[in-house]
């Protein structure tokens, strides 16, 4: 068996990124390797501990340090206990989010440097990068009252505009950087839209692996 790939989705608040999953999977699936789909913080149940102590608000508060490294202690215990054995078998894991998403909000939101991201990064994924990232780009207020229609917010969607516009202009700039890995959607516009989209970069990519 062939090794399997590595494709991730990234994105602002509101940006249909969620959503859109069943529809990206099912493209994946038609190259008939079967799809794991796991995300980040998260994706083990450790991770998912972790993620627990991330996201929930009201806990005090969390230094930018400690939230950088925790992002870290979950991505290396999903790397090499899921996503690593996983595409050794052959499968697409799937994630929703990884380290692109440290680099907008650690990196951009808290305005941690690049190059402290990068340490942990060598550090943690050897130069194991995905092999494709989807990015799901949308003006930071359109995605907001997007995502003020769901649940309470959680301790990152409690942050304010200027914070998420910094996210964004974090993500765009590393799209900026890898063109190859990064395609950028433009989540603004209806679902049809969108999905026509996706069909488009997934199907590429999948023929570019001869899985088409
Ligand atoms: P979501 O996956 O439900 O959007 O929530 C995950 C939140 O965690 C989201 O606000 C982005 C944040 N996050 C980081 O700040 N850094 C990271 O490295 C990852 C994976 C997520």
């Amino acid at each position: 068996m062939k090794q399997g790939l590595f494709v991730t989705l990234e994105g602002g608040e509101g940006a249909g990124k969620t959503s859109s999953i069943p529809y990206v999977q099912a493209l994946l699936e038609n190259s008939g390797r079967e799809v794991l789909l796991t995300r980040e913080p998260g994706g083990t149940e450790l991770g998912e501990r972790i993620r627990e102590l991330l996201l929930t608000p009201g806990q005090g508060e969390i230094h930018e340090n400690t939230e950088l490294l925790l992002m870290f202690a979950a991505r290396a215990q999903h790397l090499q206990t899921v996503i690593l054995p996983a595409i050794e078998q052959g499968k697409i894991v799937l994630c929703d989010r990884f380290t692109d998403a440290t680099y907008a909000y650690q990196g951009g939101g808290r305005q941690i440097s690049n190059e402290r991201i990068a340490v942990l990064e060598e550090w943690v994924q050897q130069g194991r990068q995905p092999d494709m990232t989807i990015l799901f780009d949308i003006p930071v207020e359109q995605g907001l009252a997007r995502a003020n229609q769901r649940s309470d917010p959680d301790r990152f969607e409690q942050e304010d505009l200027e914070f998420f516009e910094r996210v964004r202009q974090a993500y765009l700039a590393g799209a900026q950087e890898q063109p190859q890995r990064i395609k950028v959607i433009d989540a603004s516009k209806p679902f049809e839209e969108v999905k026509q989209q996706l069909d488009a970069v997934v199907n590429t990519f999948l023929r570019e692996h001869n899985l088409s």
